[in-house]
């Protein structure tokens, strides 16, 4: 199963990744994640990619479509995946559309996190995520377990770079000019779903299942 999930910055795309990740162990593939790990690595893609990402830009085109392109051919991707964050723009969809085309294969679900900007800046003031194992926390919604540590390897929880409200409300308006078009050019090829980013958390898989099994 091959899933995509669209929506703004700090809607709960990962969130929502994560569960379906859980759910249907298939792989997330988070180019968020990638580029902080090749920023944090300071490869050559790192070193470019952190000039983008520190004011809230697009990282390149071409360099997250290869990115992706390698990722999706790994062994662990033959059964499935979870595109989370990509594309971010018509010309990644139109690079992804061929890339499936090449493979034989094609998207079977498009999930659409919406939220409002407003709840957007607060959320993510308050998000905590873990350097190593990318697990999402919220200081009151979805606190880790023992306070400042994550709870699946115990690494030292942090405030992402980009988590800072002036960049937020970049990353914002770079969604609405460049990401958001990109619902209107899936609705034209496949039925896109639409899930709240603030449904209560403890029902969140149900209603996530719910959407991809109706
Ligand atoms: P990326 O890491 O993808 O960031 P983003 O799209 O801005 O999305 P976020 O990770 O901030 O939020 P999310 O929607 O996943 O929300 P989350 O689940 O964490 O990208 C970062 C940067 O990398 C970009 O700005 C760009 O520079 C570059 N980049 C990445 N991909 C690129 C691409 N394809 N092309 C070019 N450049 C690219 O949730 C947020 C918070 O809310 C958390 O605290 C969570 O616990 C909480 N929460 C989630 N759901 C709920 C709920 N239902 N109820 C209550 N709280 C909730």
């Amino acid at each position: 199963m091959r899933i995509m999930i669209l929506g703004p910055p700090g809607s709960g795309k990962g969130t929502c990744s994560k569960i379906i990740e859980e759910i249907y162990k298939i792989p997330v593939i988070t180019t968020g994640d990638m580029l902080r790990e090749a920023v944090s690595k300071e490869s050559p893609l790192g070193i470019i990619a952190k000039t983008y990402m520190e004011k809230g830009e697009l990282v390149p085109d071409d360099l997250v479509n290869k990115l992706v392109k390698e990722r999706i051919s790994e062994k662990d991707s033959v059964k499935g995946f979870i595109l989370d964050g990509y594309p971010r723009s018509i010309k990644q969809a139109q690079v992804l559309e061929e890339m499936l085309a090449e493979m034989g294969k094609k998207l079977d679900h498009v999930i659409n996190v919406v939220l409002e900007d407003e709840a957007i800046i607060t959320r993510l003031s308050l998000r905590r995520s873990c350097p190593k194992c990318g697990a999402i926390y919220h200081l009151i919604n979805k606190p880790p377990k023992k306070q400042g540590l994550c709870d699946l390897c115990n690494t030292k929880i942090v405030q992402r770079e980009d988590d800072k409200e002036e960049v937020i409300k970049h990353r914002l308006e770079v969604y609405w000019e460049k990401t958001q078009p990109l619902i209107d050019w899936y609705e034209k090829r496949v039925k896109v779903k639409k899930i709240r980013g603030d449904i209560d958390i403890n029902i969140l898989p149900k209603v996530i299942k719910e959407i991809i099994e109706s």
